[in-house]
């Protein structure tokens, strides 16, 4: 059990990898923090915990949400043991096909957020005397 009351952040936590990991921390004994935009289906997840998880829903592109989602979590935990960046989105086009928003987007999301969140939250994990931070990344395999 080597998170049991880990106090342990994931973001994404709405659907696919990050529900899944949220499941297998909890069943590890972790206190959670789950993320992403859709607060309906984050409530479906934390339903489906028995363990102690805070749903702090918002949209990663968001720097001001952000910031708060960190200040709430550090309000009710008083500290963040493990960031897990999961959230993300994926395009699955050929390179000649696939717009330049497109690309722009994946960067804001799965870069420039996980970026964001990272360098709001290590500050307390620093106060904390350290922590662990995860990235769930893709590949980018254009033809
Ligand atoms: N499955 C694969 O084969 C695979 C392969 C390589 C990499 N990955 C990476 O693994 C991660 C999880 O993927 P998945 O397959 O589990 O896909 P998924 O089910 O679509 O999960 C993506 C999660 O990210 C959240 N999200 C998306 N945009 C967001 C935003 N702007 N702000 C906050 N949350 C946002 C979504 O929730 P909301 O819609 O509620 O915001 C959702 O919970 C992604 O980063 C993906 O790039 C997956």
């Amino acid at each position: 059990m080597r998170f049991q009351d880990k106090t342990i952040w994931i973001t994404g936590a709405s659907s696919g990898i990050g529900e899944a990991l949220a499941y297998q921390f909890a069943a590890e004994g972790a206190k959670l923090i789950i993320s992403s935009r859709r607060e309906q289906e984050l409530q479906r997840v934390k339903d489906n915990i028995r363990s102690e998880c805070l749903v702090i829903p918002f949209d990663s592109k968001d720097f001001l949400a952000v910031e708060n989602a960190v200040t709430a979590v550090i309000e009710h935990y008083g500290k963040i043991d493990v960031l897990v960046n999961n959230a993300g989105i994926s395009q699955r086009s050929l390179a000649i096909d696939t717009q330049a928003l497109v690309d722009r987007e994946i960067m804001e999301i799965n870069y420039f957020a996980t970026i964001n969140l990272t360098k709001k939250v290590l500050p307390y994990m620093m106060q904390n005397g350290g922590g662990q931070i995860a990235v769930i990344s893709t590949r980018i395999s254009h033809k």
